[in-house]
């Protein structure tokens, strides 16, 4: 009996389906979104700029920023479209109309630095009405199955319409700009681009405004070809509020400790990568470019700045003092080729008595809290303790070196030739 029910059931199915088919007095077909529409003059133009959130490894990878190579990249800007401006002068630009300027940043470099500059009326979200459609998200896709009972077009065109006129009431020119996306967004694109395919398709069969796929080059054309004359800014953006009484203050000042570890970091970095060019590279032994790697990693908005989660910030530590501990070694083979004495022909040999004596002052990374373990040795003996100063930079300097030792308490005021390194031998009194 169960056998025969579930062999039948099929073509009950069929047979309905035909029935369906055949009969239901409203079709559903198969619909091709136009999306090919362009700038049209005499409408209110809706740029539609999808977008995600990019930081260094956009148009070079970490590495190319960081040593400034792949140059093929013109770095240059015809405009600059930003969100974080303080709330106050935001309200008010939006009721002057001037959310976009020309921006005259620099009294030093004049003319040549303006830019034509555009800040967003909210944030660099889509437009306030529920527009966002990652696949989690909940605004309300466009359902244009009218055999559904959640078809909605009418009312989402009436969302979108409401959006640009409201948008373009703060704005010069008949041209707008949605930033379709924020944070994270676009991890599954197609959830995103199929809305917007429906919008462009449905507003612009309404015809109210003009819908188009846009980007921020496109948007800046239009802007340019209108012809408008733009409010100037001198002057820069900050302090920056985005609420009465909350400050972006912080990441001056938060996590110190890092921020100083980086720059003590970048430091030693520049000078390793001396030394690794007056070495001569070895691509078996160890290189700078892990030092180099962690320290990019570490310039992204928030890591240098300590917005970061505490794990992310211990991340971002590891990372550097992996990229030293490499950097130590070339660091500590090089000095010892330059100055062992038959270093002259090229050919060095690092397994010199230096070597084996270790170059305190330069490998103790935990000067910060005075600790030092090579300069501290018990030197009653009569030892003497040599000490490897390198200055990096391409002139003399004066600086106080502290150095953790023993028994004695020593302060070196030491003034540097403009060579690049000297030694210097202290002789302990004992
Ligand atoms: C798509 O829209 C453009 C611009 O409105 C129009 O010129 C073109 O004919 C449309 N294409 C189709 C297939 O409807
Ligand atoms: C430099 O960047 C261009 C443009 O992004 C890319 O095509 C090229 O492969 C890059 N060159 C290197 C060496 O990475
Ligand atoms: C346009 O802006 C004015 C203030 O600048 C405001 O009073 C008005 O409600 C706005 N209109 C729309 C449709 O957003
Ligand atoms: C802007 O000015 C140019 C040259 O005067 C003119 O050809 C063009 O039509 C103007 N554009 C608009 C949108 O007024
Ligand atoms: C390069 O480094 C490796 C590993 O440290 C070492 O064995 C080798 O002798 C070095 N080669 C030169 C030319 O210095
Ligand atoms: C000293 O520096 C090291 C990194 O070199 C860091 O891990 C440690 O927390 C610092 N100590 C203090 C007390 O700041």
């Amino acid at each position: 009996m169960a056998i025969n029910l579930v062999h039948r059931r099929p073509l009950l199915l069929f047979v309905l389906f035909l029935v369906v088919g055949i009969w239901s007095p409203v079709e559903s077909k198969y619909i091709a979104y136009n999306t090919t529409q362009r700038i049209v003059p005499d409408k209110l133009n809706v740029h539609l700029v999808a977008h995600s959130h990019d930081d260094v490894g956009w148009l070079k990878t970490v590495d190319q920023y960081y040593v400034g190579s792949n140059n093929s990249i013109q770095v240059g800007f015809d405009a600059l479209y930003f969100s974080r401006i303080d709330y106050q002068d935001r309200e008010k630009r939006k009721d002057l109309k001037s959310l976009e300027v020309v921006w005259q940043g620099s009294k030093t470099l004049g003319s040549s630095a303006d830019i034509f500059t555009g800040i967003f009326p909210k944030n660099y979200e889509p437009p306030p009405g529920d527009f966002y459609f990652e696949v989690n998200d909940v605004s309300p896709v466009i359902q244009d199955d009218v055999l559904l009972f959640d078809y909605n077009v009418e009312e989402r065109v009436n969302d979108f319409v409401a959006a640009a006129i409201a948008q373009a009431n703060v704005t010069r020119t008949n041209h707008i700009m949605f930033t379709m996306g924020t944070d994270f967004k676009y991890q599954y694109a197609t959830s995103w681009f199929r809305q917007l395919d429906k919008f462009i398709h449905y507003v612009n069969k309404d015809g109210r405004v003009n819908a188009l796929y846009s980007t921020p080059s496109i948007y800046t054309d239009a802007k340019y070809a209108a012809n408008e004359s733009w409010p100037l800014k001198t002057d820069d953006f900050f302090p920056y509020a985005d609420n009465p009484n909350a400050y972006w203050t912080g990441y001056f000042t938060s996590r110190p400790a890092l921020k100083g570890y980086v720059r003590t970091m970048s430091a030693y970095y520049l000078a390793a990568r001396q030394l690794e060019f007056l070495k001569g590279r070895n691509s078996s032994g160890p290189t700078t470019d892990s030092l180099a790697d962690s320290l990019a990693l570490v310039q992204h908005h928030d890591a240098v700045t300590g917005t970061e989660k505490q794990h992310v910030a211990n991340d971002y530590a590891k990372r550097l003092s992996i990229g030293y501990a490499e950097a130590e070694k070339l660091v500590e083979s090089s000095l010892a080729c330059l100055t062992s004495s038959n270093s002259k022909s090229g050919s060095c040999n690092p397994e010199t008595k230096f070597k084996q004596q270790k170059a305190a002052a330069l490998n103790c990374p935990l000067l910060n809290i005075s600790y030092c373990p090579p300069s501290e040795l018990d030197l009653s003996t009569g030892k003497s303790l040599v000490v490897l100063v390198y200055n990096s930079l391409g002139w003399k300097r004066e600086d106080v070196i502290r150095i953790p030792v023993c028994i004695f308490i020593m302060l070196l005021i030491l003034v540097l030739s403009d060579i690049a390194f000297i030694i210097i031998l202290i002789f302990l009194l004992v």
